[in-house]
């Protein structure tokens, strides 16, 4: 199994609790969301139809998306609410040097 290769997204002070921020890792579109229980990194584009999650609302844990309402569970993927059915993708995190980086898992949804 291939070591994670983990990228400097931005410095976690500029990050702050309850905030997201959208960026490209290679082909990907990643959401990076900061929250009280720590920092996530998730697709950016709904699994139902699309939208950019990152234009919708970070509640504690809770990512809802702008366009339909469903809630995804920013910790593990999960749907938590409709319409969408399948999980968004969840990629690693850690805090090196103070910034946040992030190791795209470029799996079959890659
Ligand atoms: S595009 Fe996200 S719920 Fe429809």
């Amino acid at each position: 199994m291939n070591e994670p290769c983990f990228e400097r997204i931005l410095p976690l002070d500029e990050l702050r609790p309850g905030r997201m921020h959208a960026c490209r890792i290679g082909t990907r579109e990643v959401v990076i969301c900061r929250t009280d229980e720590g920092v996530f990194a998730l697709d950016d584009i709904c699994t139902h139809a699309e939208a950019r999650m990152s234009e919708g609302r970070l509640r504690g844990t809770r990512l809802v998306c702008p366009l339909h309402g469903a809630v995804f569970d920013v910790r593990d993927g999960r749907v938590l609410k409709g319409p969408a059915v399948r999980s968004l993708g969840t990629h690693a995190v850690r805090i090196r040097d103070g910034a946040i980086e992030v190791a795209v898992d470029s799996g079959p949804d890659a």
